[in-house]
């Protein structure tokens, strides 16, 4: 009998290839870009980005410095290399041991976009809820600040990303029309892809200057309580895009719901 010690990571989760992880990226900005065309969304993203167009607008959100560099993920479980509680029991857990270096299709169900942070959000599976186990309950109170550097703006990647966005057009992903207001008859349409454990489960896409990864998580669950408000429907307003619905919650915090999910390969790891 040999001992063993497991090494705790940082944190471990589902890392898109570099592929997926490029497309989904893109796939996000043309979203954003789509939304930016409903003028209520752009007069609201232009209070709190302060861009004079939507050039500004879309080089609003960056790659928190942290996660500059890699591919994009779905945190499954925070560890701080041993740090967070139950990293010791989840590192040497038979679900985590076997699921380690295993694929899995992670489903990305809509976008989440604030003031602080723009986010996809995952819908998991059965066999990826159990290796989930992050926080469900809201840590709002304990959660960064919108710090005063998310004012300012880089415009360095703009026109590169314009450019892509341009060859996005061609792709069937890609949402064409103009957006309506919602009637109150399409209003009974369900506006909660997930709920309950792993909802938290999403991919940060960017987030303001200044602003950790981490809030993507606390922007989602926020968004997650409001759905659960009694009568929002009525009290939100939606309107109807190509591919989906994008909903205004109030205090900046909007919704693109996505009427067809995407789907994107993913290994999962540990980030050590
Ligand atoms: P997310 O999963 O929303 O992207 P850091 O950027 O601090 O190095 O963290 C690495 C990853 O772990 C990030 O992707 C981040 O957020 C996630 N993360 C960081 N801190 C926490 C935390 N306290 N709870 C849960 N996830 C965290």
């Amino acid at each position: 009998f040999q001992h063993w010690e497991p090494i705790i990571p940082l944190y471990f989760g589902w890392f898109l290839n570099e592929a997926d992880s490029h497309m989904l990226k893109l796939v996000g900005m043309a979203y954003l870009e789509e939304c930016l065309r409903v003028p209520e969304f752009a007069k609201d993203f232009h209070s709190f980005a302060h861009a004079s167009d939507i050039r500004g607008m879309l080089d609003y959100y960056l790659m928190p410095e942290s996660c500059k560099g890699r591919m994009l993920h779905c945190t499954s479980k925070f560890c701080s290399f041993g740090d967070v509680p139950g990293s010791f029991e989840y590192t040497s857990s038979k679900n985590v041991l076997e699921g380690c270096g295993q694929c899995y299709k992670l489903c990305i169900v809509g976008f989440v976009m604030t003031p602080r942070t723009f986010g996809a959000r995952v819908k998991l599976d059965a066999e990826e809820l159990k290796l989930w186990d992050q926080e469900s309950e809201s840590q709002l109170s304990t959660s960064p600040g919108v710090s005063s550097g998310v004012r300012h703006l880089v415009h360095s990647s703009t026109h590169q990303n314009l450019t892509v966005i341009n060859s996005m057009r061609e792709s069937p992903w890609y949402p064409h029309c103009h957006a309506t207001l919602v009637s109150s008859e399409e209003l009974e349409q369900s506006f909660q892809p997930t709920k309950g454990k792993g909802s938290r489960a999403h991919i940060t896409l960017g987030c303001a200057e200044g602003i950790a990864a981490v809030t993507t998580g606390y922007d989602l669950l926020d968004v997650i309580e409001c759905e659960e408000t009694p009568d929002i429907a009525s009290r939100c307003r939606t309107f109807s895009l190509p591919r989906g619905w994008l909903r205004d919650y109030g205090k900046s915090r909007w919704v693109l719901y996505m009427c067809r999910e995407i789907t994107v390969s993913s290994l999962f790891t540990g980030y050590y």
